[in-house]
């Protein structure tokens, strides 16, 4: 009777260690990257579309681009913003401070830029806290980017 027992004691124990082990990995499944979050890379092909012509259009910089072979430098930007986000991409460009070496780009050109592309995810209903993550990925390349 008494091995009866301890099986039903160890089998509950186990039982309860499983149920924990269980719960704590759900409560430590992890948010989705900014990569699923923003959609994919369709969403992303779709803001990055709609940016560039936004620069395109854009006076303030579109000097900077008048040479510029457009689809080339579309396919650079999707891969480049799907690989900072999480995604399954590799950006295979030039570095941000080789990129725009020499260009002259002041802080005023920089914020245009990113203006724009806040538009673009304002059009798109992107929600505050994936924009501002979005943002806070691209921020830290202004020091390689803004050099007058
Ligand atoms: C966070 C902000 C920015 C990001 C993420 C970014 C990203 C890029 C990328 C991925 C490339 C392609 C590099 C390659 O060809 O291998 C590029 C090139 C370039 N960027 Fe930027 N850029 C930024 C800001 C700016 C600003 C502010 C300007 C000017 C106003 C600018 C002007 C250009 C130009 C003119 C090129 C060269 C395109 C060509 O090859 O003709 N970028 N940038």
């Amino acid at each position: 009777m008494q091995w009866k027992r301890r099986l039903a004691i160890g089998v509950l124990s186990l039982g309860i260690l499983v149920g924990c082990a269980t719960t704590g990995e759900q409560m430590a499944t992890k948010e989705k990257s900014l990569y699923d979050r923003l959609g994919g890379k369709p969403a992303i092909t779709a803001v990055v579309d709609d940016f560039v012509a936004r620069v395109a259009a854009d006076r303030r910089i579109n000097r900077f681009f008048a040479n510029t072979d457009i689809p080339s430098f579309k396919a650079k930007l999707i891969d480049q913003i799907c690989e900072a986000s999480g995604g399954p991409c590799k950006y295979t460009g030039k570095d941000m401070k080789t990129a725009h070496a020499g260009m002259g780009i002041t802080d005023a050109d920089f914020n245009a830029l990113v203006e724009d592309l806040v538009a673009t995810l304002d059009k798109f209903k992107v929600p505050e806290k994936e924009k501002s993550e979005l943002l806070a990925v691209l921020g830290p390349m202004k020091k390689d980017i803004v050099t007058r």
